[in-house]
């Protein structure tokens, strides 16, 4: 039985996402007792809070599996030196109403890969500013800025570096107890 259920959130629409091969490896080399499960972005309309008083199903749905998770991983790719404005749509979602933020208390943790040297370091600055503003405890080390190389990961998640895949196993290992400490403060539901 798993003891964690941690959501993660692919930042990115493309069919050929290398972040969403990223998220596959996590998947892959987390922990026995981690159940990681994919939480859709893709299908959400562009929030407005003329929404507030009735959220669409898909809004209710996405809101709702945030709320059911113990934490949340965001594995995000940097556009324009910020995240994507798909990712942002669903976050301004989770977080609405007012006084009804799904993140408020939620672990989290931020990876991200791009082809470019800083590997997403920036727009991961980004993410983290919003979510100290959702009162998201997050994660601060170790931090994950990974450069992608063609065949760095494949399509499966099997990743060909060995050095990375410990890297990224060690990254797993760390949230997994970032998030049991910060459950233990504030428990489930607390
Ligand atoms: C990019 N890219 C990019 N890369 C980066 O390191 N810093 C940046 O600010 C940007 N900006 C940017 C904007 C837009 C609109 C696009 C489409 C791309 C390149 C980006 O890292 C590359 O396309 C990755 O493949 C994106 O990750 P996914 O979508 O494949 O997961």
């Amino acid at each position: 039985m798993a003891r964690f259920d941690v959501g993660y959130l692919v930042g990115s629409l493309a069919s050929r996402s290398i972040n969403r091969r990223l998220a596959s490896a996590l998947v892959k080399l987390a922990p026995a007792d981690m159940a990681l499960q994919e939480i859709p972005i893709r299908d959400l309309p562009l929030y407005s809070y003329d929404y507030d008083s009735d959220y669409p199903e898909v809004a209710k749905r996405f809101k709702e599996a945030i709320t059911g998770v113990d934490a949340i991983l965001f594995v995000t790719p940097e556009y324009n030196r910020s995240i994507p404005g798909a990712l942002k749509n669903a976050i301004d979602w989770a977080s609405r109403p007012y006084g009804q933020n799904a993140f408020t208390r939620k672990p989290s943790a931020v990876i991200g890969t791009s082809p470019g040297s800083i590997g997403t370091a920036v727009g991961q600055q980004h993410l983290r500013s919003i979510l100290s503003f959702c009162n998201s405890p997050q994660m601060n080390a170790p931090e994950a800025y990974i450069q992608f190389t063609p065949d760095l990961i494949s399509d499966d998640g099997q990743v060909s570096t060995e050095s990375t895949a410990e890297f990224l196993k060690t990254f797993m290992a760390e949230f997994r107890v970032f998030i049991e400490r910060v459950l233990t403060v504030l428990p489930r539901g607390g």
